[in-house]
Order: structure tokens, then sequence, then C-alpha cells
């Protein structure tokens, strides 16, 4: 296994911000992994899939370990269920085509989204309707400081949105090798996101299958989303915030086109894009950081921003939104350094 040194990540985020790692190593499979950690005792060190959900905001002054642990299987089935185990540095997307490809459901509204397995379920994605919760069966994580794996099942992973404990009480404590999901034989659409019933219609579907709703959602997203090969990204910046229905209520009277959505528990869901955008960054620019003129909730890199700049435009917005609507936001994206 290669160690590099003095290591550039800017093709390693999709953020595209050129950090450095004093040293840099991929890993294929278990042993490696174990001597990266060995070799990693007592400095910091960081587990890197797609860089796709990160934001650099200073060199890495220890070891970047890429994971390249691949392989898709089918662990069992039953009547109604496949169970398939998939390593964490598989491309997600890639998974996601493998699996509409087998006929196995469940995680076509996800289609589309960059990175790596291993951190579908660090970060509970989602999209359209569809959590990695729902499909979501089991995974295996190794422990750093006891060199030994750990199975999680469901309820040990505590997902949330875009939560889990591995980003809460065990962060940085475990390095997530392979996830098992839970597809459908048989497929239970899910076209609840509005957006998809529509495009659906546009492109003259007339039986829908889960090959139907991929090709609607990747139109859908490559229509407002940035792609990260053009312009760097890493998806919504931050989550979109929960407040109290008497809350939305009074915010309510005060901006009668606020967009929000109720929470099982009663509580509302806004839309943080409409927050921000109504505060005025859309489109926004100051040198290479910017806030992407579709999607007031991507802030974007266009060339050669460093991280604290867009953190520091993520600060402004921040303290703008609270400003003007009295509601925190909350980063989405994983801030790596000491900002
Ligand atoms: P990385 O960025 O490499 O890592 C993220 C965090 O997880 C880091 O802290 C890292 O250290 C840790 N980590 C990574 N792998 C492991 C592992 N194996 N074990 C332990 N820790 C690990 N997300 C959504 O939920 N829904 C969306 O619709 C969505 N759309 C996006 C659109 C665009 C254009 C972009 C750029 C991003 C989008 N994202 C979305 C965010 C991102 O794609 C997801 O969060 C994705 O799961 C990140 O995967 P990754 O492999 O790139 O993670
Ligand atoms: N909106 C605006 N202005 C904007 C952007 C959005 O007014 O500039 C309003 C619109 O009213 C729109 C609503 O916000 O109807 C919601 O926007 P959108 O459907 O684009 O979704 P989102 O809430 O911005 C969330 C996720 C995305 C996910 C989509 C689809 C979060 C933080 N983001 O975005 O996830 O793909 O829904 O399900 O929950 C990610 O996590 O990186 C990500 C892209």
């Amino acid at each position: 296994m290669q160690i590099q040194q003095n290591f550039s990540l800017k093709n390693y985020n999709t953020f595209g911000i050129d950090a450095k790692a004093a040293r840099f190593a991929a890993f294929h499979n278990m042993d490696e992994l174990a001597e990266l950690i060995s070799l990693s005792t007592g400095i910091p060190f960081l587990i890197l899939g797609g860089g796709s959900n990160m934001l650099l905001t200073q060199d890495v002054t220890g070891l970047v370990m890429k994971n390249e642990l691949k392989g898709i299987e089918k662990v069992s089935e039953d009547g109604e269920y496949v169970y398939i185990r998939a390593g964490a540095g598989e491309n997600w997307h890639a998974f996601v085509l493998h699996c509409i490809a087998n006929n196995w459901a469940g995680v076509e509204n996800l289609s589309l989204i960059p990175g790596c397995v291993g951190a579908s379920p660090m970060q509970n994605i989602g999209a359209y309707g569809v959590e990695i919760k729902d499909v979501f069966h089991s995974l295996t994580a190794y422990h750093i400081n006891e060199h030994r794996p750990y199975n999680f099942n469901l309820a040990d992973c505590e997902f949330g949105y875009r939560e889990s404990v591995f980003k809460r009480k065990y962060k940085g404590q475990f390095v997530i090798t392979d996830v098992t999901y839970r597809l459908r034989k048989h497929p239970a659409f899910n076209t609840s996101y509005g957006a998809i019933e529509e495009e659906l219609t546009k492109m003259g579907v007339k039986e829908l299958s889960i090959r139907a709703i991929s090709d609607a959602v990747i139109h859908i997203r490559s229509s407002k989303l940035p792609d990260p090969a053009q312009i760097g990204n890493a998806g919504s910046f931050f989550k979109n915030p929960s407040i109290p229905a008497s809350k939305f209520a009074e915010l309510q009277q005060q901006f009668p086109a606020i967009v929000g959505y109720k929470n099982s528990d009663g509580s509302m869901k806004l839309a943080a894009g409409w927050l921000i955008e109504q505060c005025g960054w859309k489109g926004f620019r100051e040198g290479d950081a910017g806030v992407h003129a579709k999607q007031a909730l991507v802030l974007v890199n266009y060339g050669n921003a460093k991280g604290e700049e867009i953190y520091n435009l993520s600060e402004r917005i921040v303290i703008s939104v609270k400003e003007k609507f009295g509601v925190e936001l909350e980063r989405e994206v994983n801030i790596i350094g000491s900002l």
C-alpha cells in the first residue's frame, strides 16, 4: 500500500478545495485498513469516501484514509425481500443502478446522490421521500481504538434527519466497512414528492417502474443541482430547520409565502432554500465563493475558493436568516478543520 506525502485533496472533494493531506493512502481490504489505523494512532486522521459532504477548511495535518472497499453480494432473501451487502467504498449511484438492473426496489428515489455506500448510513442520506433508514438492514463498522469490527442494526444507528450515531456519540470512533440493505422484490413505488409525478407525466411514462422513477429523479436533480464536475459544491449546505407550529403560524402572518411542511410530531420543517433566497443570497458571488443561482441552499466554489471563504459566507447567511426570520440554520455539510 502506497502512502503519499503532502497530497492535494482538490480532486477528492466535490467542493474542489485545494487542501493538502500530510499523508494520504487508499485501503482496499481490511488488512490495509487495520495497518493504516495502527499508523494513525495519536495523529489526526480523516476517513474519506467520495468527499461530497465535506468542507475542508484547512490542510489535514495527519493521515487521510480513502475507502476503496468494494463488492456487492446478495446475502439472503425471503418471499418479499433481498438482502444486499455492499462494500463501503462502492460508488452510491453505481450501486443504485445495479439494484435497478436487478429489479431490487427501494433505492431508486435516491438516484444520482454523489458519494459512497459507506457514508449513506452515516448521513442517513435522503431525497424525494426516501431515506436510507427505510431500506437499511445492518452494517459493519471497525472500531478504531479497539481494532475490531462491530455489527449495527437499524435501532443501533439511531437514524434521524441527516443524522446517525456515527455523527453524534460515536463520531470519529468507527470506520463503516460494509452496509446491508433490505430491498423489495416487488416494488412499493414512492411518488409522494410532487415533482416526481410531474416529471413522470412530462416524460410520458405510462407504466410505472423503478427505472422510470430513477430517470425522473435524475432529470429533476440535473435541472437544479450543480454538477460538481462543473461547479464545486457539496449539495445542500444547511439542513431544513424545524420549528414549532406556533412559530410557523407567526412567521406566516409576516411572510405569507413561507414554505413549510408538517413533520409527524406536528412541528414544521421550513425550506431553508426559501429563507436564504428571501435574504437576497441566491446567485450571490464574492471571489470564487457563491450561492447557486438555481438553488439557494447550495453553496458553490467557482474555482479557487478556499474552504475558509465558503465557511465565512455560510456564517453570513446564518446571521442574516437569524436576523430576518429568527430561525437558526444548522450546517449539513461536515466541516473538516478547526472552524
Ligand atoms: P464524504 O464526504 O467522503 O464523507 C462525509 C463524512 O462521513 C465525513 O465526515 C467522513 O469522514 C465520513 N465518512 C465517510 N465514509 C465513512 C466511512 N466509511 N466510515 C466512517 N466515516 C465515514 N445528500 C443527501 O442526503 N441527499 C441528497 O439529495 C444529496 N444531494 C447531493 C447533491 C450534490 C450535487 C452533492 C455534491 C452532494 C449531495 N448530497 C446529498 C450529499 C452527499 O452526496 C451525501 O452526504 C453522501 O452520502 C456523502 O458521501 P461521501 O462518500 O462523499 O462522503
Ligand atoms: N426553495 C426556494 N428557493 C431556492 C431553493 C428552494 O424557494 O433557492 C424552496 C422551493 O419552494 C422548493 C422548496 O424550497 O419547493 C424545497 O426545495 P427542493 O425541492 O429543491 O428541496 P430542498 O429542501 O432544498 C432537500 C434536501 C436535498 C434533496 C431534496 C429532494 C435537505 C437539506 N436537502 O432539498 O438533499 O435532494 O430535498 O428531496 O434536506 C442534500 O442533502 O445535499 C440534498 C441535496
